[in-house]
């Protein structure tokens, strides 16, 4: 197994065995987070698309290993405004740096950068399509709260049709034999080509409309906001912006390990009574992040 040079655009591009690798490396992080292995090698950072958590947790990364960190957080500060395309953009800091971790509004962007860059490429976030090292570090949450990863009640509620978080993590957990609890309105439904993963992988799914359907026997609640940003209709949007909100009370009579998690920004879907819970665990999750990306960087660049 090498991931030495391998760029991550799909959460599929890697085995089990190698998701496995990666949270062992990230747990040493988490230990001993100031490792100087990248001092001689720059990480280039584009974000073609906002971020607070991915842009912030990877350049974190970067310093904690000693390297040098480039690139932009809004893409109208780029010669992109002057017509450069995304190709030339990559082969220009592909010469720059060592690595590039971009996130882009485009689905198959990620993709498309690799193919054109000569040095590998993270994919931050594509769209509606893929964030492999959200899911990463999502593995990582659960694997830390519950000890493992296997034979889990997963229940995902939300927007679980344009949600790229989402489906990475069915695909990635369809390799511990979870069975999957889906809650979303009739409109946001998981993709057929998602929940043909889990067909293919003979495991089982279920779907839901309403939330606290499966709040006594989810092992993991994973929310997700209604991303406004990938409508192309506002009243589309407005007719479920609203669809989940989960407050404290809704708690009672949950799993006594169960564990709430968020690849966040959130909304309203989390009532803010809940971060005081034994339940709640989104901020630590967000924490994560780090460490995960500190494994996949030092990992990618041959480090560790
Ligand atoms: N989870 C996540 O991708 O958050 P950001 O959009 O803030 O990076």
């Amino acid at each position: 197994m090498t991931m030495k040079g391998k760029s991550l655009i799909s959460i599929t591009d890697y085995t089990k065995d190698e998701y496995l690798k990666i949270l062992e490396t990230a747990a040493g992080f988490e230990a001993n987070p100031n490792q100087k292995l990248l001092s001689d090698k720059v990480v280039a950072s584009l974000f073609f698309e906002p971020s607070t958590r991915t842009r912030l947790s990877f350049e974190t990364a970067a310093n904690r290993l000693g390297a040098r960190v480039i690139g932009f957080s809004d893409s109208g500060s780029t010669s992109v405004q002057k017509g450069e395309t995304l190709k030339d953009t990559i082969i220009m800091v592909s010469s720059y740096a060592d690595i590039i971790v971009m996130r882009h509004p485009r689905e198959g962007a990620a993709r498309w950068a690799s193919e054109v860059s000569s040095v590998p490429v993270i994919n931050a976030g594509d769209g509606a399509n893929q964030h492999p090292t959200q899911c990463m570090l999502d593995l990582y949450t659960i694997l830390q709260t519950q000890r493992t990863l296997n034979n889990l009640n997963i229940a995902m509620v939300g927007d679980l049709k344009y949600g790229r978080t989402v489906h990475s993590l069915v695909q990635a957990m369809c390799n511990f034999n979870a069975t999957f609890h889906l809650v979303s309105p009739q409109e946001l439904k998981l993709p057929s080509v998602t929940k043909m993963h889990i067909k293919d992988a003979n495991l089982k799914y279920e779907q839901y409309t309403e939330l606290a359907d499966v709040i006594p026997f989810a092992d993991i609640i994973y929310m997700t906001r209604i991303q406004k940003e990938r409508f192309s209709d506002p009243i589309e949007y407005e007719k479920v912006k609203n669809s989940y909100v989960l407050t404290k009370a809704m708690l009672e009579g949950c799993k006594p390990n169960m564990k709430i998690l968020h690849p966040l920004p959130r909304v309203n879907e989390i009532s803010e009574d809940v971060d005081t819970t034994k339940q709640a665990y989104y901020f630590k999750q967000a924490e994560n992040g780090v460490y995960v990306r500190q494994a996949l960087l030092a990992t990618i660049l041959g480090a560790k």
